[in-house]
């Protein structure tokens, strides 16, 4: 495991975007695994500055996003296909028809879960993947307790990921119950794994995940058995660790 360590969000956003578009420079047809959430959007602010500026083009790229709300269609405000649109996909020169994102809406869930793996392992894996870190340490939505073999499937959220979900709904009733997640083993076949984390409400999951302790209760520790993974992480997030080694 490679870890950098930077002063803050902005730093860990560019040193991400550094790396994300070195990626693209040595293949310009690369599979990239991508999230949403707080974390990545720095990142992909940087990206879009990346093609604006730099001349980084994604016309051969693809895309797979990581999770997706149950129940929501890719047009509703809060689903995550609407969150790349939105964030990225839209000020980029992706074809939008090369970026993948579970379907929330589709019936029965467990042959949309099948269909999604097997385009992973058709067209990807990701060349990277980007991941956040969840404060209780999911990955994706893989929540403790999931197993290390798991594949896309659905799953039940936790309380503590619904509330801390809520922000981006205007009631907290709204958050979806479930969601359609790649799982441990579907991030584990990703050539090279970038994981970010940043500020403080990130300090205990970054301490647990840097004991290197494998465990099904932390779900993020399965990146240990990954030969190539690069955490990104800033001076809040790092807090704890460094206050044990001072
Ligand atoms: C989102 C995802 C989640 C988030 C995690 C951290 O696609 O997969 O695992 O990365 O919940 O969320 P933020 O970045 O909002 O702190």
């Amino acid at each position: 495991m490679k870890l950098i360590r930077v002063e803050n969000y902005e730093e860990m956003s560019s040193k991400a975007a550094q790396l994300v578009e070195q990626q693209i420079r040595d293949n310009p047809r690369s599979v990239l695994g991508l999230a949403t959430g707080s974390t990545p959007l720095g990142l992909y602010e940087k990206l879009i500055e990346g093609v604006r500026e730099r001349g980084i083009s994604y016309r051969d790229v693809q895309t797979f996003n990581l999770d997706e709300y149950r129940g929501l269609s890719g047009e509703h405000s809060n689903s995550y296909r609407h969150f790349m649109n939105d964030k990225l996909f839209q000020s980029i020169d992706i074809q939008l028809k090369n970026t993948y994102v579970p379907n929330g809406k589709a019936l029965p869930v467990e042959e949309e879960c099948r269909r999604y793996e097997a385009l992973i392992d058709e067209l990807g894996p990701p060349h990277l993947q980007i991941l956040g870190m969840g404060t209780n340490g999911h990955i994706g939505f893989n929540e403790p307790g999931t197993p290390e073999t798991s594949r896309t499937h659905c799953v039940k959220l936790e309380q503590s990921t619904r509330n801390s979900n809520a922000r981006f709904f205007s009631d907290r009733d709204e958050v979806p119950t479930h969601a359609i997640t790649m799982g441990i083993e579907s991030i584990l076949k990703s050539e090279k794994v970038l994981l970010l984390a940043s500020g403080k409400k990130k300090a205990q999951a970054v301490k647990r995940f840097l004991e290197g302790r494998v465990s099904k209760d932390f779900p993020a520790s399965f990146l240990w058995k990954h030969s190539d993974v690069t955490l990104i992480v800033d001076r809040e997030a790092y807090g704890l660790v460094k206050a044990e080694e001072e």
